[in-house]
């Protein structure tokens, strides 16, 4: 049962053309609290044929919504900004059920969230073209930025508002239209989104959500629809590499924001107090369900001991529980399927060698928990080394000089973040340098927010979302060669 102080807000319908709609073959399906198992809703199974339906609104809404000015649609961001931040905890309420993160991160995502929808609304204003040095006396040279057209935004269930905010926010405010789909596991955060959308004004067929479990016959409509000018994703690696392939065929724009392996490195002299605070906060965010948390330790020699005892101590006092309770620091993962990924990379690791110091067995209370966890001489060779582990484990690896350290970060095919700690300048030039990522912290693991651009190298995506680039991606170049002015 779930009580909201605007009941209003909870949908189980598709968005479609600014209506709320069951899927065409009737069919739903349910929505699980991971916390407790228990069945939340259910929801329109959309399809194909749904995907397609969205399209065609989204296109229909295309030369309206375009043709407004960057002020007025502004208008329109700015009110639905308001409306996220006066239902924050009502929006929070729906994600930590759906979702299963502390209340506390849920109420963060939601502000996080807005703040995209807020920030594109004023960058749309700032989207300038050019006058380029002629090269002759009778022509001017010109360059203007269109909106791209229909976007389509796949996202995911880690951050189920936070993700279609950023891809919403600067889609809508240069003039795009959308269609999205969100994760099957967290429909009704993006449909509570849709419901404030309406009310801040935002037109019929501007936006649209397809809800369904056929990820793949949606994904394909997307992908497959001349009318769709550039799909954006979130997700997995694997699921990015396949949208690339089908979007080949119509050549779609595409920004992908895809897996991570981030190393957080601990040099020996490194402020220890605040490396073992910042690797417990990026490691055990969301339960250590995020693309940018720490998925592998690498410590020098020097401190590792200290510091393996410091973080040891402080994760086994982390108190796992529903996120609806106000002590609960680790809620659980999103599925059976997901605690099953975390135990196996965990115990294959154990198995090749690697010593446990916390955590490992999962309390028989119901829901899809994994204990908080400090494992050991983990090494290169190891799967928890070289995959997204996605659960809350510290996996950590001892290692001597600074260019074996750097040597080590880089051993992955994922670039999205990095982080290290150190208080040598010259350290930080080359270690921030030497990392083959999109993002690095130095000293620091918040690094997210609006104003920065988020986004990865290597096989972790293409595109930045947020800061001033975030609307690059929305955008057409067009060169409009004045002539015949002689
Ligand atoms: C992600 O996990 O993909 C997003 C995390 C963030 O924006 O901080």
């Amino acid at each position: 049962m779930i009580s909201l102080r605007e009941p209003s807000l909870l949908k189980d319908q598709c968005f479609i053309d600014g209506q709320w709609c069951d899927a065409h073959s009737g069919k739903t399906f349910s929505v699980a609290n991971p916390a407790t198992e228990e069945v939340l809703a259910h929801v329109a199974d959309g399809d194909a044929v749904d995907a397609d339906r969205a399209i065609v609104a989204a296109s229909r809404a295309l030369p309206g919504w375009r043709s407004l000015t960057a002020r007025e649609r502004a208008r329109c961001l700015h009110r639905w900004f308001e409306l996220i931040m006066s239902h924050q905890e009502d929006l929070a309420l729906l994600m930590t059920l759906e979702q299963g993160k502390p209340l506390s991160e849920a109420r963060g995502e939601i502000a996080y969230a807005a703040s995209f929808v807020q920030w594109f609304a004023e960058e749309a204003k700032r989207v300038y073209g050019d006058v380029i040095p002629t090269t002759g006396n009778d022509r001017r040279l010109l360059v203007i930025k269109q909106p791209v057209g229909v976007v389509a935004a796949i996202t995911p269930w880690n951050f189920p508002s936070a993700m279609l905010a950023r891809k919403l926010g600067p889609a809508l405010a240069v003039g795009c239209t959308v269609v999205a789909k969100p994760a099957s596991e967290t429909p009704l955060s993006a449909l509570a989104l849709m419901v404030l959308a309406r009310e801040a004004g935002i037109p019929a067929g501007v936006v649209n959500v397809v809800t369904g479990t056929d990820a793949r016959g949606i994904g394909e409509a997307f992908t497959g629809s001349p009318d769709v000018a550039k799909i954006t994703f979130t997700g997995s690696t694997a699921v990015g590499k396949q949208l690339l392939r089908a979007s080949a065929e119509t050549v779609k724009k595409v920004s992908m924001e895809l897996g991570g392996n981030a190393p957080v490195l601990v040099f020996d002299d490194a402020d220890i107090e605040r490396a073992v605070a910042g690797t417990i906060a990026s490691k055990y965010r969301n339960a250590g369900q995020t693309c940018i948390c720490a998925n592998r330790i690498l410590v020098q020699s020097g401190v590792h001991d200290r510091f393996v005892a410091a973080l040891n101590a402080q994760v086994s006092k982390l108190a796992v529980g529903n996120g609806l309770d106000n002590r609960t620091q680790i809620g659980p993962l999103i599925s059976e399927r997901a605690v099953s990924k975390v135990r196996k990379l965990v115990d294959d690791a154990v198995a090749r060698g690697a010593s446990m110091l916390t955590g490992g067995s999962v309390p028989g209370t119901g829901g899809y928990f994994y204990p908080p966890t400090v494992i050991t001489d983990t090494r290169e060779e190891m799967a928890i080394f070289q995959e997204e582990i996605f659960g809350p484990v510290s996996a950590v690896t001892r290692f001597d000089s600074e260019a074996d350290g750097l040597r080590l970060a880089n051993n992955t095919r994922a670039g999205l973040a990095a982080y290290f700690y150190t208080r040598d300048i010259g350290r930080i030039w080359r270690v921030a340098e030497g990392l083959a990522y999109g993002m690095v912290g130095v000293n620091e693991v918040a690094i997210s927010n609006e104003v920065i651009p988020f986004g990865g190298v290597k096989e972790s995506g293409i595109g930045r979302e947020g800061s001033r680039y975030g609307v690059d991606d929305y955008l057409d170049i067009k060169h409009i060669c004045l002539g015949g002015l002689s």
